[in-house]
């Protein structure tokens, strides 16, 4: 495991982009996979300034979502397509080859799973997993007890979860489910890197690394990647 530990969040950020620009360079067709959150934002805007600067070139390469609230569409405030969206694709001065954005208002969210399943099983494996990590250690919304050997499911959120996301979108909607690539596929992906930041993480980024791995605390999973890179600030690393 590779624990990069960065003075502040803009540190971290930079830090992360600049891992996954190379990695595009070189594996320019490769499939990259970014998350939602609060976490991932700063990381989001110093990808877009590279690529709107050409220094990087993401017109080979495929990008897909981690995760995403059912019930929420891209246009929702606070989903994770609404996030990917604004804050990335839309930034974008060139695109990626294709893109896939879970539609959590899918009229039948069981075949968005398997939309889902096949976009990674046709661009796949992924290049790059980018994560953030829930306060009870979900990573995307692979809860607590999720199956380490799942593809992309449907599952309930957790309590954790449900108290966390009204910072998203307030009160205005209520999601007892999520859709997420499953463990196996972030598992699969040839370089992981999980960001956290702030002193509220400091507790969970502990566990996911020294707790024996148990799928009650999804992240622990992570230590058995050959490839993993822990980026986070000096206060989510304070308890290390
Ligand atoms: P956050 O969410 O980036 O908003 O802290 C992380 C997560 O729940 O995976």
């Amino acid at each position: 495991m590779n624990i990069i530990v960065c003075e502040n969040y803009d540190k971290m950020s930079q830090k992360a982009c600049d891992l996954i620009t190379k990695t595009l360079k070189n594996n320019p067709k490769g499939l990259y996979s970014f998350p939602g959150g609060d976490t991932p934002l700063g990381m989001f805007r110093a990808f877009t300034k590279a690529v709107n600067a050409g220094e990087v070139d993401i017109s080979q390469a495929n990008y897909v979502s981690l995760d995403e609230w059912i019930g929420m569409r891209i246009t929702d405030e606070g989903s994770c397509g609404h996030f990917n969206q604004v804050n990335l694709l839309d930034s974008l001065e060139k695109q990626f080859k294709n893109t896939h954005i879970i539609d959590g208002a899918a009229d039948s969210p069981e075949a968005e799973k398997e939309k889902l399943n096949s976009f990674i099983n046709q661009y796949g494996p992924l290049e790059v997993s980018v994560l953030g990590i829930g306060l009870n250690g979900h990573l995307g919304f692979n809860e607590e007890g999720v199956d380490f050997s799942s593809d992309a499911h449907i599952i309930p959120l957790a309590e954790t979860t449900k108290k966390v996301m009204t910072k998203y979108f307030g009160n205005k909607f209520s999601p007892e489910y999520g859709i997420t690539q499953g463990i196996s596929q972030i598992m699969n992906a040839k370089t992981v890197i999980l960001l956290a930041n702030g002193v509220k993480k400091a507790e969970i980024i502990k566990k996911a690394l020294k707790h024996p791995v148990t799928n009650e605390i999804p992240a622990t999973v992570l230590q058995n990647h050959p490839n993993v890179y822990f980026i986070i600030d000096k206060e989510a690393a304070s308890l290390l």
